[in-house]
């Protein structure tokens, strides 16, 4: 269905089997170049190349003439007839290759001014800068990499909407300018014109519809939703960003997991990927041991170990203080890590240091010899450390909520730089039982890890209301692929009593929590039943699979880090008329 009234075909979906044919076609200018009397076309549009050849032999005179003057990216209008090319100029690179189309005749539908970016490259050639390139989005756009990104990102939202469909969820839309949901960062507010003073938030996340809904009796909906987070960004992270948000009643945890392995898998498989070896588990006490992170990269070993009764009381000050104030000897063995240099090494226990480490002690062994900081412990051999030859030891030792985190990031610097070959190429686990409060590192006090609405551990809840917080697991469970957090959900809570004890805990008043969630607090009194869900971050899916490195390449009009949309300007200053119907004032 791709032939309107002016064209036939798409350039990029001509084939050797159309010689013959008569076609006509529209498309940008990607190249031009004038050769021996002939003039070759590069034709681009959404499915491809072609090349377009004008000759005296076939193009009439005034036609050459017009096409002598068009420049990169004008829009033109050409007809023509299909025909294979000698074998010598056939183009192996280009899935249009085999042809070329004799053009009898071409016009310009759009001229172009010389563009600002250039949208052809030589191979090899670096990209315009980032700012530039998204200052003139609609020439960047056009590459083909973006055009790809962009169609993958089509082809796997429609799989997304066609699985979830038929694992009988409905697709329900929620509003755009609502009451804050707290996800964990700042809102983006927007000020109401007829109640001056009072403001909408936009959605940081559907999550108390999503929950109404499933009280309202829909039993499972799904979302393509738009979520909004006025947050510190990064590559991963924008401050608009859609997920695939979905939420079932009469769930446990395993019935969660199933529907959104189902969709990973099938989104996978729509980008050409098989996934075998099903979902890992593990707890998120277990992750941390094992990894020192809750977004473990599984597809290496490098699993850490605790060495504290095997290096204890052997003369090593650091040590021998850490374990005596209830710390332990944690360390991580890097096969083939003797290679490093010292200055390798070094960048390493920067990382260590750098998430809080005091120290990060090494042992090296290279044949018999053991050298490092670690190798003058008494008693010290390579069975006491269990080091094979060619490996690096790094240790770190103290409190584990320091060590864990600090070798966690040494372990991630240490497969970078010795540039590990994973043992498999896609490893998705879920972490499950998170805590139910974390301290915040800037002021030490306990928060919630997620939102309030996770259900706390059905056997930790009488610890909750004995108030031993730190103790508590909740029904929160991630899912993390190659070491990427890819989403996350929980169980919720459905008592509308516990639910007030934690807004309580979360220093509300009972004021304040009727203010903020009574709506919701009413909900669950109207007879809730258990549910749970999850969001999947549709724009990191879209990245990992298209093999991005950013997420502004698999987003149409992305903002930059400093969360400005420069195509457009925005955000931008408005008239003051604007602002006083607000009934707000700018402060300088
Ligand atoms: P959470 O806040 O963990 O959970 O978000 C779920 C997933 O959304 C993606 N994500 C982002 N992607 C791009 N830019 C961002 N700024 C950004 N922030 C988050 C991540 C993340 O894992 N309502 C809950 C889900 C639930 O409990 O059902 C929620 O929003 O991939």
């Amino acid at each position: 269905m791709t032939a309107t009234a002016m064209r036939t075909h798409r350039c990029g979906a001509l084939r050797a089997t159309h010689a013959g044919q008569e076609v006509r076609l529209g498309g940008w200018v990607h190249r031009r170049r004038d050769l021996g009397g002939l003039i070759f076309l590069d034709l681009r549009d959404r499915d491809g190349i072609v090349q377009v050849t004008l000759g005296p032999d076939w193009t009439p005179p005034e036609v050459m003439e017009r096409a002598a003057g068009v420049g990169a990216e004008t829009v033109v209008l050409v007809k023509g007839v299909v025909a294979l090319r000698p074998e010598t100029a056939r183009n192996r690179e280009l899935p249009t290759g085999d042809v070329e189309v004799k053009a009898v005749d071409l016009a310009i539908a759009g001229r172009a001014s010389t563009p600002a970016i250039p949208v052809a490259r030589v191979k090899g050639e670096e990209l315009p800068a980032e700012e530039l390139r998204l200052l003139h989005r609609h020439l960047d756009l056009r590459r083909p990499e973006l055009q790809r990104n962009l169609a993958l990102r089509h082809r796997l939202l429609q799989r997304a909407r066609a699985t979830l469909s038929a694992l009988d969820f409905y697709e329900i839309e929620t509003p755009i300018l609502t009451k804050p949901t707290p996800e964990g960062a700042r809102d983006y507010l927007v000020p109401s014109r007829l109640h001056r003073g009072e403001f909408y938030a936009l959605p940081q996340s559907p999550q108390l519809y999503k929950q109404i809904l499933m009280i309202a009796g829909f039993d499972r909906y799904f979302q393509i939703a738009r979520c909004f987070r006025d947050e510190d960004l990064r590559s991963d992270r924008q401050p608009e960003f859609t997920q695939i948000d979905l939420e079932a009643s009469f769930v446990a945890p395993e019935d969660v997991y199933a529907v959104v392995e189902a969709v990973l898998t099938a989104l996978w498989e729509e980008a050409g990927e098989t996934v075998s070896g099903g979902f890992r588990r593990l707890s998120y006490r277990e992750a941390m041991e094992s990894y020192g992170t809750d977004k473990p990269d599984l597809r290496f070993g490098l699993a850490i170990s605790d060495l504290s009764e095997r290096f204890r009381g052997r003369g090593f000050d650091a040590f021998d203080s850490a374990l005596a104030s209830n710390g332990k000897i944690r360390a991580i063995r890097l096969p083939g890590g003797a290679v490093l240099s010292r200055k390798e090494v070094d960048a390493l226990i920067a990382e260590g240091k750098a998430a809080g480490a005091s120290g990060v002690a090494t042992l090296k062994r290279e044949g018999d010899r053991l050298s490092g900081p670690l190798a003058k412990l008494e008693g010290m051999t390579a069975e006491l450390a269990e080091l094979n030859d060619g490996d690096l030891l790094l240790a770190v030792a103290g409190p584990d909520s320091v060590a864990l985190p600090s070798l966690g990031r040494v372990r991630t610097a240490a497969i970078a730089r010795l540039k590990l070959q994973p043992r498999e190429k896609h490893v998705f686990a879920w972490i499950e039982q998170f805590p139910l409060f974390e301290r915040d590192p800037e002021s030490g006090t306990l928060v919630f890890a997620h939102h309030p609405f996770t259900a706390p551990h059905p056997d930790d809840v009488p610890r909750l209301m004995a108030g031993e917080l730190e103790q508590v697991r909740s029904l929160h469970y991630d899912v993390v692929y190659n070491g990427v957090e890819l989403g996350s959900g929980s169980i919720r809570i459905t008592d509308p009593e516990l639910q007030r004890k934690v807004f309580e805990l979360l220093g509300l008043s009972r004021d304040e929590a009727e203010a903020r969630f009574g709506f919701l607090l009413r909900a669950l009194e109207a007879g809730a039943p258990p549910h749970g869900g999850f969001a999947i971050g549709f724009d990191r899916v879209v990245m990992l699979l298209a093999g991005a490195e950013s997420l502004r390449d698999v987003i149409a009009f992305p903002k930059t880090t400093a969360a400005r949309a420069l195509f457009e300007g925005a955000p931008t200053a408005v008239d003051p008329q604007e602002i006083a119907e607000l009934g707000l004032k700018v402060l300088p």
